[in-house]
Parts: structure tokens; sequence; C-alpha cells
């Protein structure tokens, strides 16, 4: 039966049995109104009669009696009257009445026997009256009953037409609504359902990305959305597929996200990973009365994140956003992404001063600027101290809470907020195989050492059967480190300290991005192509060459230097002003720190400074857009910009150089990196510089703006080669693999 048919027909009963329901009830009541103004006017008359009847009832007088009744019987709709006698005999009526009144009527002897007036319906020959008999006395004897005859066909009329309107008016409406009914099911449903089949079979059928985006949303927005997320999972899957067979075809070993799905599905068979890290993936921020999800600017999470929409699993973090609390459950917990939802997420709270001590004190003002050679000076503070050991334990907890029960886990701890965590869990759970990975430098054993508490954080560091760093310099240092400060054997030949019969690997694994592939556009959103003149334009200038800078506003990225830099090259090459405009997209980080706040002033002062100097009245050399901005906020920049310039005075890998030359898939453009970065190993192609050295960097930018389109080609080409090959799945895989290879001696843990 047809969608359409089934809508009319349900409406057609649902409406007539409302208004079979509601005419049956307004002819009751009317039925009711209308018996009790007939009683009432047929008992006035009765009760008017009686003076005139009853003497003559009482010493009886028939022929008066007759003459009487034949006068008082000739009115409208009055049928007659008939008087009887205490036997129930006739002794008078209205001559028309007589010949249909063969028998007496049964309401008359019960009104006599009841000594009271009496009214009620009765078929009398073939008309339908409404009959009243009100006894006569004589004295207080019953001697008879005055009857009023009175004809109720009329009141059965009435009643039809009732019916009748009713009824024809169900019609109407009946009629009205399903013909409302079917031309907005035509207009706006089926319309939709039609255009929407349309397009999902074009879907099925075509490669478009365009087509992720169902041009109108309509009542169906909701499923709309769905549906478009379940098309990109298909159109991912499906480019998954292709390229697996291409690889398979061409007997390459790039890792995708399927591959390493499937990979670790062998290797982990049903064991589940744990992702400890400070930051989350994933803030909740208050915008007004609006929620906003923010995923917050760091590398880290940039890395992570894919693997664990592959792997699935939790991720323990701090919950810092202003409105983490509203959308968790009570557990802390909830799945992300939002829209596809793949992992889970669980917050763990921090008090302010913990915060502070831990977060903004230890970890940033003490082991930050220690591990990165960038001649800021650690801060190390016996308080922040306190709060680092307490956090670090209440991870421990929140952690060891989700292990319950959980058989060989796996746990992957990030970063320098942590070093405490592997041996907390270590303690309470020998079986499980934790892996610790360093995102920033490890620096040299005499820098380390100016840590006071540097024993208890190489103990807890060494709570891990895999300590991952992303070169195998860092490595060296760290065990080199640990050789200077711990008793411990170091193990060179296989790259592990032994303490007590525990033993942990040292191992380099270069952190890297997921390759954006443009085939698949379920798991890489693509970018709006926005052209450079249009970019700057919206920003107010007109040049020709745009250079590009993406940092948190840290003071290990070199931001000054770079800025120098620029002002230099202005100042050698002056054909240039009016032509190159950088563009800084700096999120500002850790504002509570002094350093940080005095370090956005300074680039604040360094760009007005430099721009003061050259700008014209169309151009500007330097843009300082000082906000977090989104990925796709950054991607129409990366592929618009003809440099890209990473000049950090100190950095693990540093993602920007890799999310450049990911972005470019024409090819081109020229990245300039600082030799100081870990992703300098990768990118021989780029202009590698000394950030220290500012005349150096002026050159690179030349260069950089000058060199032909081939020769860009050639490089970025490499670049994105390698970038292809060495991405975060196979970072994942090999990280992975390690750790759940590593054979778990549970014997007895070295104290401090
Ligand atoms: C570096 C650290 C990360 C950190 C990121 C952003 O990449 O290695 O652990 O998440 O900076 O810094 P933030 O303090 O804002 O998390």
């Amino acid at each position: 039966m047809r969608i359409t048919f089934r809508i009319v027909l349900s409406i057609i009963v649902v409406v007539s049995a409302i208004a079979f329901l509601l005419t049956l009830w307004q002819v009751q009541q009317e039925k009711e109104g209308l018996r009790r103004d007939l009683d009432r006017r047929t008992s006035l008359l009765a009760e008017s009669f009686r003076e005139t009847i009853e003497p003559l009832v009482k010493q009886p007088q028939a022929a008066r009696l007759q003459q009487i009744v034949e006068h008082f019987g000739n009115r409208e709709r009055l049928a007659g009257v008939a008087v009887y006698d205490s036997k129930d005999q006739l002794i008078a009526i209205t001559p028309a009445l007589a010949p249909q009144l063969s028998t007496i009527p049964s309401l008359v002897p019960d009104a006599m026997n009841a000594d009271r007036g009496t009214g009620g319906f009765a078929q009398i020959g073939n008309t339908r009256m409404y009959l009243y008999a009100l006894p006569l006395h004589r004295e207080v004897v019953v001697a008879g009953a005055l009857v009023i005859f009175y004809d109720a066909t009329y009141l059965q009329d009435h009643l039809f037409r009732i019916w009748k309107n009713n009824f024809v008016g169900f019609l109407v409406q009946a009629l009205l609504i399903s013909l409302i009914t079917l031309f907005v099911v035509r207009w706006s449903i089926v319309g939709s359902i039609t255009k929407m089949a349309e397009w999902m079979k074009r879907l099925r059928t075509d490669k478009t990305a365009e087509l992720l985006h169902f041009p109108d949303g309509d009542i169906f927005e909701p499923l709309t959305r769905e549906v478009a997320q379940m098309a990109r999972s298909v159109v991912a899957a499906r480019a998954s597929a292709e390229e697996e067979a291409r690889l398979r075809q061409a007997a390459e070993s790039v890792w995708t996200p399927a591959r390493l799905k499937e990979h670790l599905r062998t290797l982990l068979s049903e064991k589940s990973l744990y992702v400890i890290s400070n930051r989350e993936p994933y803030m909740h921020i208050r915008k007004g009365t609006q929620i906003e999800c923010v995923v917050p600017p760091s590398g880290l999470v940039t890395a992570l994140e894919p693997v664990l929409k592959v792997c699935g699993g939790m991720w323990i973090a701090h919950g810092s956003g202003d409105a983490d609390r509203e959308v968790v459950d009570n557990q802390g917990k909830l799945r992300v992404p939002i829209e596809e939802p793949q992992y889970v997420l669980k917050r763990v709270w921090l008090t302010k001063e913990e915060e502070k001590g831990y977060y903004y004190g230890f970890s940033n003002e003490g082991l930050w600027p220690l591990c990165h050679i960038a001649h800021t000076r650690p801060i190390f503070r016996m308080d922040d101290w306190g709060h680092y050991q307490t956090v670090n334990e209440k991870f421990a907890e929140a952690t060891l809470v989700e292990l319950e029960g959980v058989e060989d886990p796996l746990v992957l701890i990030q970063d320098y907020h942590f070093a405490l965590l592997p041996m907390l869990i270590k303690e309470k759970r020998p079986d499980a195989r934790i892996g610790l990975f360093w995102h920033t430098p490890w620096p040299n054993p005499e820098s380390f050492s100016i840590c006071p508490w540097q024993r208890e954080l190489l103990h807890g560091m060494l709570g891990a059967d895999l300590i991952g760093f992303h070169l195998q310099f860092h490595c060296n240092n760290f065990l080199d480190t640990v050789d200077r400060t711990l008793e411990s054997r170091i193990d060179w030949e296989h790259f592990a300290v032994r303490r007590g019969q525990r033993r942990t690997y040292v191992k380099p694994f270069p952190i890297s991005i997921a390759f954006p592939d443009p085939a698949a556009p379920g798991l890489t959103k693509q970018a709006p192509r926005i052209s450079k003149e249009t970019l700057l334009e919206t920003l107010g200038v007109k040049a020709k060459y745009l250079g590009v800078g993406v940092d948190r506003l840290d003071y290990t990225k070199g931001i000054l230097e770079r800025l120098r830099a620029i002002e230099r090259f202005l100042e050698k090459y002056p054909i240039y002003q009016g032509q190159f405009t950088f563009v800084e997209l700096g999120a500002p980080s850790r504002i509570y720190i002094k350093h940080y706040h005095e370090l956005i002033a300074e680039v604040e002062a360094e760009s007005e400074r430099i721009n003061w100097r050259f700008h014209t009245e169309e151009w500007k050399p330097i843009i300082l857009l000082k906000k977090h901005h989104s990925h796709e906020e950054i991607a129409p920049f990366y592929a618009a910009a003809d440099v890209c310039l990473v000049t950090s005075l100190h950095d693990g890998m540093n993602l920007v150089a890799k999310e450049y030359v990911g972005a470019r898939e024409d090819e081109q453009g020229v990245l300039i990196l600082s030799r100081f970065t870990g992703a300098s190993r990768e990118f021989r192609d780029a202009l590698i510089v000394n950030p220290y050295n500012i005349d150096q960097m002026a050159e690179a930018i030349r260069s950089a703006v000058e060199m032909p389109v081939d020769e860009q080609k050639a490089h970025m080409q490499r670049m994105r080669d390698i970038l292809k090959k060495h991405n975060i799945y196979r970072w994942a895989a090999n990280l992975l693999t390690e750790l759940a290879q590593i054979r778990i001696e549970k014997g007895s843990i070295a104290k401090s």
C-alpha cells in the first residue's frame, strides 16, 4: 500500500471516528433538551387544562367534556387530548385522534397509579408522539387522567438534520485534510526523498568529493548529515580499498588507516589501547550560550588523533575546556569525534592549584625549557614539584580504574607531563605493557642534571617497557643521562636500560601526520581552494609573494628570529618591498606564564616596528593573526603560500613542516626549515637554516621566492614521497608493534 494512500486512509478513519462520536454526543444532548422542552410544554398545558376538566370528571358530564376536549385539541403540533376515567375507560377524545388510538397507552395507568404527571414517547398509529398524562382527582382520590398528545415527528427530522449536516461537514473536512496532506507529502517529503535517493545513487556510482554535501537539507537536515557522514566513510573505505589494491599491485609498503587497523587486529587481538596525555584532543568551550568543540593547537594531538580514530580504545587527558564538564557522563567520559564517535575520551579534572603547579609550573616552566635548548632558564619550585607528583598520582588512579579486569593492557603515555606515571602504573600492574613517548628533545646529561629531581623523574620514566623519542640522538642523550644518574646497566647493543630484573628499551620513532589523501575525503577534510590574491585581499594587502608561519606563540619556535630575518631580507633586497608579505598564524599558548606573555608582546612590537619601517599604502610585510586557527582555517594558507617558515630554536619534530608539505598537492612551494627540528633529518630537500643566523635566513627567503617552479617541484615531490611513506600510521605501527612484542619481565622493581 502506498504511503500516501495509508496516510489519507488513516486521516479519514480518524476524522470519521471523531465526527461520529461528536455527532452522537450532540444528538444525545439535543434529544435531551427537546424532551425536556416537550415535557415542560405539555405539563404546563395539562396543568392549565386540569382546572376546567377536573370538575367535569367529578360529576361525569361526557358531552360537555367532549366539547371542551375538541376545542382544546385544536392547537398547533398538538395531535389531540384524551380523558380517561379511573377504570381506564376513554371518556372524551379529540376526534382526529380517535381512529389512531385503539388501546390505552401504558403510561396513562402508570401516571394514575403513581398519582404523578408522567411524560414519554409512544408510537400512536403511524405517528411518533410525546404523551403527557396528568392524574385528575375527585377529592383526594384519582378519578381519571388527562392525556396530552404532542406530535414529535419534527424532533426526528431535527435530529436527522444534525446527522446529515455533520456528515457533510465531515466529508468536506476529510477531503480538505487529505488534499493538503497529499500536497505536503508530494511537495516536501516525496520530492526530498526522490532528490536524496538520486543523490545517494550518485554517491554510490560517482567519486566526486563535492557530492558529499547534500545541496539542500530541508526537513531531512539531520538525516542528511548522518548520511553524508556515512557516505564519507563509504568513499573513504572505497578509496582505502583501492589504495590497498594499488599498493599490493605495486608491492609498496605505505601504511594506511586500513592497513594499520588490520595489523593491530592481528597484533593486539582483543587488547585495548589506553593513551594518556595532558592535552585533550577535543576541548569544549563556552561561547555565549553555545558550547563549541575545538581541537587545541598541539602537535601531539595532530599526530595521535588519527591513530586513535583507527585503533579505538581510550584517551585519558586533562579536561581543561570551560564547558568540558557539561558534555561528559558521570565518569567524565564521552565518545569522540562527536560527529562520528570512534574512541572514548576520559577527562581528568584538576584543581586550579594543581593546574598551576603541575602544568604551568613544573611541566612548562621547568621541564619544557630544560628539554629545549632555547636559552630560557628552567625554574624549579618545590611546590610545583609537589603538584606534579600529585597530578601524576591522580592520572595513575584514573588509569588503573580503567585497567581493572583488563588483561595485558597496552598503555601509551605521552610527554614530559607524565614522567612519573609509567612507574606508578607499573607498580600496580606489572602485566601492563607501558610505552612512554617523549615529544620534546632530550638534552645532554649536563643540562638535565640541573633538575633537582632528576633521579625521581628518571626512575618514574623507567617504569615504562619502551621509551620513544623522535631521534636516535635524543635516545643517546637519555641513555647517557640514566647512565650518569642512576645505578643501572646500559645495554648499548639493544638500546635498553637494565635495572634489577627489569629492562626498558629506548628507541627512536620519528612522529608524523596522516598524509592527506585527496582520494579519501572521509578521512581528511578538503580545504576550500582560495587563491593567494583573495587571501591577501581579505587581509587588506596586495603582494606578489606570500610567506606563512604557523605556531603556538612559544619562545622555542624562533618567531622573533624569523621576523628579523624578514626585515633583513627586505633591507638587503629592497626590490621585494611591496612584494613579499608574511602571515603569522600564531596561537596564544600557556599565557599565564610570564615568559609566554612577554613573548606575545614582543612579537607584536617587532611586527609593528618592521611594518612601520617598510609599509606602503597597500602593503605591509607582516600580518600577525594572533588567535587559535582551526585546521580548516590554516589549510588555505598552506595551499597558497610560496614559502613556509619553520624556524624553531629547538624542536622535537615540528609537524607544521610536515603539514605544509602534506598540503602541497600541487607540488609547489618552498619549506624553510630550522636545522634544530627533528623534521630537518627527514626533509633534506627543505632549505635548511640556522635560526640564529639572521642573514642566512634572509638569503633562504630570497632563494625561496626566486626558486624556479621545476626546482620547487623536484624538492616538494621528494619530501612528499618521504612523508607519504613515513606517515603517522607507520609511526603507530612501529611503536605499537615494538611495545606489543616486548617480553614483559615481571621482576622486582628497583628503588629510585
Ligand atoms: C608540545 C608538547 C605537547 C603539547 C603541545 C601544546 O607539542 O610536546 O605535549 O600538547 O606542545 O602545548 P600545550 O601546553 O598547549 O598542550
